[in-house]
């Protein structure tokens, strides 16, 4: 088994020149399904899943998949099956969770603004319906508190500290930092141990971090896991007792370019050396499970070359893939068709939305021809592709399909005119 995630290559690859999803034809699944369209392979999620939990053997890992990255309820049933919990971040995700029946105690509720309804409404169930809530401000957890005292109903939950650590990923996608809106600081956990400690009601299980997205190298999670335990050690001389868990965060970073992504091993190590005095540890992927085993299609529009320019005009926009425009995150484009005879040329690529930023990539070597229909895909969109997808210029979110063990499914619909003024008052 290698010992980095997936490659974008991994199920999706060429069989006579045509791109196809383990082997199943990706342009037989557009005029199926139509364009543009999402498409998972669900062997890249089991081997992702598989290659992650290996490297972890021997370690007391729950895997809380973080539901935000695809949170498609096919895809959680899958990850369900394969023994993952998750990491919740609103009301909605954990509907989804309930829908997928993920257990309970697998769920840990994150999120720096749950609310008065949802906490309400979690705190009708046992425990909130979660294993644990991560408390990331004063207010909230005296909130929790008081909620959980007055309805006379435990609860447990864990801090989400902020170490301020420099994750080293783009400047967007950072979390850990002084500067970021995340987490508790030392000072404020410590203070909550001292006065909550012995909280009939309220049970503090444990420290959590999360300090960035995409990490491609081993030293930010060594400060963070470095900074983290001594935390728990201060804590722990507070509660006079161990903390039952210590939940690490997400963050592994893929392969999108040529990235060179860290080594599970390596990253085991990482944790093994100093946390394996605990009896639970948490980790929260969630890009580094799905984001190369989903793919997006797209059809052209129409094309326009200039002296000095060619655009591709695609039938996909910002909104169905957002993370070029609102990161500049660099997407692999293919040809769905590999035509040898096709020179490859530079191409601005964007989509039909009316905004400057809505450009996928700006002179990319692409061996296609710009003919209206022609087929390309992006390449690692199965993370925060169709989750951050939205509805702007009156655009009908795409489909999902997933190709599982040979069998193809629709797992969302296209979005109808119909869908888009479901809620609107005529
Ligand atoms: N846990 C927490 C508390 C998080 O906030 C996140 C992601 C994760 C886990 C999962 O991180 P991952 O393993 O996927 O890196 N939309 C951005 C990424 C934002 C991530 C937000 N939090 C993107 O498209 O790159």
């Amino acid at each position: 088994m290698k010992d980095r995630m997936i490659e974008p290559d991994f199920s999706f690859y060429y069989q006579n020149k045509v791109l196809t999803v383990d082997g199943v034809s990706v342009p037989e699944l557009v005029q199926k399904f139509g364009s543009p369209l999402y498409v998972y392979s669900g062997k890249a999620i089991r081997e992702s899943y598989a290659r992650l939990t290996s490297a972890l053997k021997g370690l007391p890992v729950q895997v809380c998949y973080a539901v935000k990255a695809n949170s498609n309820l096919h895809v959680l049933k899958l990850l369900n099956e394969l023994g993952s919990g998750c990491d919740l971040v609103s009301y909605g995700e954990w509907h989804r969770a309930e829908l997928a029946r993920i257990p309970r105690s697998k769920r840990v509720l994150s999120g720096v603004a749950k609310t008065l309804d949802e906490l309400s409404a979690l705190m009708k169930l046992d425990q909130a319906g979660v294993g644990s809530i991560h408390i990331e401000s004063v207010m909230e957890f005296e909130l929790i508190a008081l909620l959980a005292n007055l309805q006379k109903k435990k609860v447990t939950v864990a801090f989400r500290y902020n170490p301020d650590v420099d994750a080293k990923t783009l400047d967007k996608i950072s979390t850990g930092r002084k500067q970021d809106k995340f987490g508790l600081t030392r000072e404020e956990i410590l203070d909550l141990a001292i006065n909550y400690g012995d909280d009939e009601f309220v049970h503090i299980s444990g420290l959590s971090i999360h300090i960035g997205s995409q990490i491609t190298k081993t030293g930010p999670y060594q400060k963070a896991f470095k900074t983290l335990k001594k935390l728990c050690h201060e804590v722990e001389l507070h509660l006079d007792r161990k903390l039952d868990y210590v939940d690490l965060g997400g963050g592994l970073g893929i392969q999108y370019q040529n990235e060179k992504t860290i080594s599970l091993k390596a990253y085991a190590n990482l944790i093994r050396n100093d946390f394996s005095e605990y009896k639970k540890i948490l980790i929260e992927p969630g890009r580094s499970l799905v984001a190369n085993a989903g793919i997006l299609v797209s059809e052209v529009v129409y094309s326009k070359v200039r002296p000095g320019s060619r655009t591709l005009i695609l039938d996909a926009g910002m909104n169905d893939l957002m993370r070029p425009a609102l990161y500049d995150a660099f997407h692999e484009i293919v040809p769905v068709v590999d035509n040898k005879a096709v020179p490859a040329k530079d191409w601005d690529v964007v989509g039909g939305i009316c905004e400057t930023t809505d450009y996928f990539a700006r002179k990319r070597k692409l061996a296609v021809s710009g003919a209206p229909k022609e087929q390309i895909a992006f390449l690692s969109a199965g993370a925060y592709g169709f989750s951050m997808s939205n509805n702007y210029n009156s655009r009908p979110r795409v489909a999902e399909v997933l190709v599982d063990r040979g069998k193809v499914t629709l797992i969302r619909k296209r979005e109808t005119l119909a869908d888009l003024l479901r809620n609107e008052i005529r």
